[in-house]
């Protein structure tokens, strides 16, 4: 069967076999020649909204738009866009369906992208929708283990950090549970534990076990995929100061773990990771951000002839 999506809104919506698909797309686009691919775009005007602050997704998404050849139009700032007016997303979308080709976007609000793509004739890539979800995060996660294990079933991921506000892996647990035999450790204090809906969505394919603390965890560990605590998506910012220091990941870390153990993180860190990791092994995170380029050139080209 081929790839018949035709927006990138949640990992949910894929099939193991379209996760393939677009792993081995990215595969292709990283080894391709860059004068054989620069034209791959021509033609087309890509949207870029993003309604919320970004560096990776958005400046990956516009490099891989313009190593293909195509154009980019938009904003990175929602102030300087009609919404500031008043403009309704669905008005927004339908507006900037009429000049582009696509639309990659990113909101605050969750089901932002879902909406957006409902009123679009375009496909429509979603760049992260609040907490919701950040499906072409979790395509470049996974292409990012592919690449370094061979393979993403049979693996132990620990999850760690922010689990209840962190889009990525959020995405991520949906995206493992398509593969066999994958462990999950879930590593987070207790008020910012992954959603209980998504344990119970994930749990009868993934082998799932919590703890507050990582060392519970680090000896069965293939990667430890750290996250941010979402300042943003807290209510109290005394509460966001109380637990912003709760994980520190630092060297001695290593000294019980795997020879293969990787860390992996989609940043921005803020504090979660000492820079002391950076050069050792382990460290997988700056290669992580890397490939969003040939896993982003992947979504356009296999998006970009779509009829909705
Ligand atoms: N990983 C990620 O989404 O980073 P940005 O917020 O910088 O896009």
């Amino acid at each position: 069967m081929g790839f018949k999506l035709t927006d990138i809104v949640s990992i949910s919506d894929f099939s193991r076999e379209d996760i393939e698909a677009v792993l081995k797309e990215a595969a292709k686009m990283e080894e391709m020649p860059q004068k054989d691919k620069s034209g791959l775009l021509e033609g087309k005007v890509i949207a870029s909204l993003f309604f919320e602050p970004s560096t990776r997704t958005r400046l990956s998404f516009e490099t891989a738009i313009q190593s293909l050849g195509g154009k980019v139009v938009g904003f990175a700032d929602a102030g300087v866009s009609s919404t500031k007016k008043g403009e309704s997303l669905s008005d927004t979308i339908r507006t900037v369906t009429g000049y582009v080709d696509l639309v990659v976007m990113r909101h605050s609000i969750e089901g932002a992208a879902r909406r957006a793509a409902e009123v679009s004739d375009k496909p429509v890539v979603n760049g992260g929708d609040g907490a919701n979800q950040h499906p072409t995060q979790t395509l470049l996660d996974l292409y990012t283990i592919k690449k370094e294990f061979g393979t993403i079933d049979g693996l132990t991921i620990g999850l760690l950090g922010d689990l209840k506000y962190g889009r990525t892996v959020h995405s991520l647990m949906y995206a493992l549970a398509k593969f066999k035999d994958v462990k999950v450790r879930l590593i987070a204090p207790e008020s910012l534990r992954m959603p209980q809906n998504i344990i119970d969505d994930t749990k009868g394919e993934l082998e799932i076990k919590e703890s507050e603390k990582v060392e519970e965890f680090l000896p069965e560990l293939d990667v430890l995929y750290a996250t941010r605590i979402q300042k943003e998506r807290f209510a109290d910012e005394f509460e966001y100061e109380q637990i912003k220091n709760v994980y520190i990941l630092g060297k001695d870390l290593l000294k019980n773990t795997k020879k293969e153990f990787r860390i992996m993180h989609p940043l921005p860190r803020v504090n979660e990771i000492k820079t002391e990791l950076d050069e050792t092994d382990a460290a997988l995170y700056f290669k992580q951000a890397k490939n969003g380029i040939p896993v982003r050139q992947a979504i356009l080209n296999m998006l970009k002839d779509v009829k909705k």
